[in-house]
């Protein structure tokens, strides 16, 4: 790269000569928007015409931004590929997507190259230039899930900032929006034939400050959840960003919240589930679903709201940290185990996967879960999120099923960024930004069968010890920028990758990040504002283990 700084960096930017005269952007430019790409000329009028203060009327010619969608970009690129260049003769700019998804990352890629400036929401410079280097572009993905996982139940994001965080996404061409709404800590979906999911199950009393060992509660009740419109509001909003909303209903674990709204859900033979409330504090929970009919058809009756909200192909079902002991200790239980001829507790665990698995099916999905599903035997077409590091991944890869790689050693973005002592609530591995620009999503070793069933990467944020907005930024950025280059671009081998480039290309993008508002973490260390004195996290563990 040379002036441009783009990230993710594209698979090639060349810089042209030095031909009089610079292209720009100015009162003359127009949008010149093809069959097909009607939704990245609005994007780009609403964002672009507000950081400028240019009108961008319609219209062809030499100071036109042209957009197409190319067959010659998609047969060379795919459909999430795209050509842009400042050097075609018949316009400012051109812009060809393979399709429409590639057409708007290739927009995104315009904004960058206008400066830091244009990811502003008004002028900050009336009658500023809007210089473009003379340069082509021609880039792909690597991945085609490229995925931001947000845990709303932990700690509730205001819609307002689920769509911040889309926008923000886009600009860093990632594509799913893997939703955590249902945890022991709070249920945050609107169920309309299920209301005390979210009369009961969508707010806590009070919340554990920190870490889980912290002897600190924030008395303050906790909660909030999305209504129906709510839903289709966010869905329609990443659409139109061309990022997939994936819902995650985790079960038959992390289900105290629900428990606490229909006790019958829970093991009442064995604990008075009348008596449970929303879980206040963090960690494993022992309170899991009861192995009923009764339950299996309570959770279709959910999953049945949650298809007509979410389009997406992939389901996604928990399935993760399930304790047993309830299902052990439970006369009812051990005779579900008998009857069905499970053999065991892991045995009722993929009972309640394969059950979802064939019912989603059905209807034309898929499921996805943690890996803990391939306990017990994994159902066939389900995907697996391979969290507890690589080994599940290559296990479900080489068995034949998809995989998105999310390893907790490596992309937990919950974790902590620095190991020195004024890191907020350092929870976790230390992995720093140049850390997580080394994860390599393709583990060595697995067969080239096995590695195309790598769907692509995902970075999880859990937000037990991040209470607002401003936490949420802090961890997630800068580390996002590095991710995403893992995700999108044809990164050479972790040991050949060039962080110093791209340490340096990030003095450009935390241009972007402060124009965009967003509170990342300094190089330098947290502000004095970002700390957390007194809040306790976990003393630092030794360097994770690659597994
Ligand atoms: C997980 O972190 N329990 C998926």
């Amino acid at each position: 790269m040379t002036d441009t700084d783009l990230i993710p960096a594209p698979l090639t930017a060349r810089t042209g000569g030095d031909a009089p005269g610079r292209p720009s952007l100015d009162e003359r430019t127009t949008l010149d928007a093809g069959p097909g790409t009607e939704a990245t000329a609005r994007w780009l009028r609403s964002v672009l015409g507000a950081a400028t203060g240019l009108p961008l009327a319609d219209g062809a010619g030499p100071h036109a931004v042209r957009l197409r969608i190319s067959p010659e970009t998609a047969r060379e690129h795919g459909p999430e590929g795209y050509r842009l260049s400042t050097e075609d003769p018949e316009a400012a700019v051109t812009i060809d997507g393979g399709g429409p998804a590639g057409l708007f990352w290739g927009a995104q890629t315009l904004r960058q190259l206008l400066g830091p400036d244009a990811f502003r929401r008004a002028p900050v410079r009336p009658g500023a230039e809007w210089d473009l280097p003379r340069v082509t572009v021609a880039d792909r993905p690597r991945f085609g899930w490229r995925g931001l996982l947000l845990d709303v139940s932990r700690h509730f994001t205001a819609k307002e900032d689920v769509l911040r965080l889309l926008d923000l996404m886009a600009a860093h061409k990632l594509n799913v929006l893997h939703l955590h709404l249902t945890d022991d800590q709070g249920w945050r979906i609107e169920i309309e034939r299920y209301p005390r999911l979210t009369g009961v199950g969508a707010w806590r009393s009070r919340s554990k400050q920190g870490h889980r060992a912290s002897p600190l509660w924030d008395d303050t009740p906790h909660g909030g959840f999305y209504t129906r419109d709510d839903i289709r509001e966010i869905v329609a909003y990443a659409a139109e960003r061309h990022v997939t909303v994936v819902p995650e209903i985790d079960l038959p674990g992390h289900s105290q919240a629900a428990i606490a709204a229909y006790p019958w859900l829970g093991n009442a033979d064995v604990v008075d589930t009348a008596a449970l409330t929303v879980w206040d504090t963090w960690g494993v929970n022992p309170n899991v679903l009861a192995p009923t009919e009764e339950v299996l058809r309570f959770y279709e009756g959910v999953l049945e709201e949650v298809l007509e909200l979410f389009p997406s192909t992939f389901v996604h079902v928990g399935g993760d940290e399930c304790p047993k002991d309830q299902w052990k200790e439970s006369p009812a239980a051990q005779a579900r185990i008998a009857e069905l001829g499970v053999g065991d507790e892991d045995g009722l665990q993929s009972w309640f996967i394969r059950h979802f698995d064939r019912w989603l099916a059905d209807r034309g999905r898929r499921l996805i879960g943690w890996d803990e599903i391939l306990e017990g035997g994994l159902a066939e077409g389900a995907a697996v999120s391979s969290w507890r590091g690589y080994r599940g991944g290559i296990a479900a890869a080489e068995a034949g099923h998809d995989v998105v790689m999310c390893p907790e050693q490596q992309v937990y973005l919950d974790h902590r960024q620095d190991g020195g002592p004024d890191e907020p609530v350092p929870i976790g591995f230390v992995r720093t930004l140049s850390d997580v620009y080394r994860f390599e999503p393709v583990p060595p070793g697995l067969s080239e069968a096995a590695a195309r069933h790598v769907l692509g990467t995902q970075a999880n944020v859990w937000t037990e010890v991040m209470e607002n907005r401003d936490r949420v930024d802090y961890q997630v950025f800068p580390r996002l920028a590095a991710f995403a280059e893992v995700a999108w671009s044809a990164l050479p081998a972790p040991g050949d990758r060039d962080t110093e480039g791209f340490l340096r290309r990030m003095e450009t993008h935390y241009r972007r990040l402060d124009a965009l508002g967003v509170a990342y973490r300094p190089p330098a260390g947290p502000t004095p504002g970002q700390r957390r004195p007194g809040l306790l996290g976990r003393p630092i563990d030794g360097p994770p283990p690659i597994v």
